[in-house]
């Protein structure tokens, strides 16, 4: 809270480049200043080739605890102490705990997009998903998903090979995934339309509105869920709300995942609502 910042104040943030646009900054304070817990959540820009000094830092700067955005999402395990379960499936953090120097790296991008999701969609085991993409954000999504169980993911990426690898790492460290996991092309999108029913972005593409199509988005049914975790609304979101589509914006994943980074770092339960509201804002 920076009207009373003082020398028992604590230090969180977050790192990345560029780091100006975060939204996190505004929510995190908010929570802090909720719950009167002594703490600021600042902005930190890390240049790449940086972060090695920026995590000797954050240990020699006793900083509590940061979020890790692009480029270092993947970048900043080299750095770490320990990571968390779900880490070495996604092989990217966003969430650094910080012990008296020993540094625990979490991803709560699953959990985040999780929770969003529950908020549309009442059994996730019961459905069938067409995750389009397989960087680091699809892993976390298809991580999550596993985890509750969904029946079926089809993993469509402009490079294939980028799908297989996702899926071949996954099933590395579980076999059971491989018969859920079914990499596929762009444009073989149409042919396996009407074996899901919920459609995820979790590319880039749509963050610009001169972008290309991932697939003919006419091709969309009215019964079909489509969710992009981009904050704002894309074309693919303009089209399936035309459509008649349940639909979901990036803003419950960011909401979500924030969250869950603040429950890990101060082990108290965090104000969702009042985030929400500062977020919106
Ligand atoms: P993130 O961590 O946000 O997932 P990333 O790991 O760089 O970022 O992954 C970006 C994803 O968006 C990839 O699936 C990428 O496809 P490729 O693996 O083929 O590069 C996808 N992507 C980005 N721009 C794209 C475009 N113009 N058309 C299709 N896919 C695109």
């Amino acid at each position: 809270m920076l009207d009373s910042v003082n020398g028992q104040t604590e230090v969180y943030g977050i790192i990345g480049y560029p780091v100006k646009h975060s939204k996190s900054p505004v929510f995190q304070n908010a929570a802090f200043n909720h719950l009167k817990i002594n703490a600021v959540y600042v902005p930190f820009s890390v240049k790449p080739g940086e972060l090695g000094k920026a995590v000797d830092g954050i240990r020699a700067l006793s900083i509590k605890g940061v979020n890790v955005t692009v480029p270092h999402k993947e970048e900043i395990l080299k750095y770490v102490n320990e990571i968390s379960e779900e880490v070495k499936y996604i092989g990217a953090a966003n969430t650094i705990k910080n012990i008296d120097g020993y540094l625990i790296a979490y991803n709560t991008d699953a959990y985040g997009f999780i929770r969003g999701l529950k908020e549309i969609i009442r059994d996730i085991s019961k459905n069938k998903f067409l995750i389009l993409g397989a960087g680091g954000a699809s892993r976390a999504v298809v991580y999550g998903l596993l985890n509750e169980g969904a029946e079926k993911i089809y993993i469509a990426n402009r490079s294939i090979e980028r799908a297989e690898k996702l899926i071949s790492d996954f099933s590395e460290l579980n076999r059971v995934v491989k018969d859920i996991l079914i990499p596929i092309r762009l444009d073989y999108i149409p042919d396996i339309l009407d074996a899901v029913n919920v459609i995820v972005n979790t590319t880039s593409v749509g963050l610009k509105d001169e972008d290309k199509e991932l697939f003919d988005y006419n091709l969309i049914k009215k019964d079909h869920t489509v969710i992009d975790i981009i904050y704002k609304k894309t074309p693919l979101i303009k089209k399936a709300e035309e459509i008649g589509c349940k639909t979901q914006d990036g803003i419950p994943m960011l909401l979500y995942q924030g969250a869950k980074s603040f429950e890990i770092w101060t082990e108290k339960d965090p104000p969702v609502e009042i985030m929400k509201e500062n977020l919106l804002k």
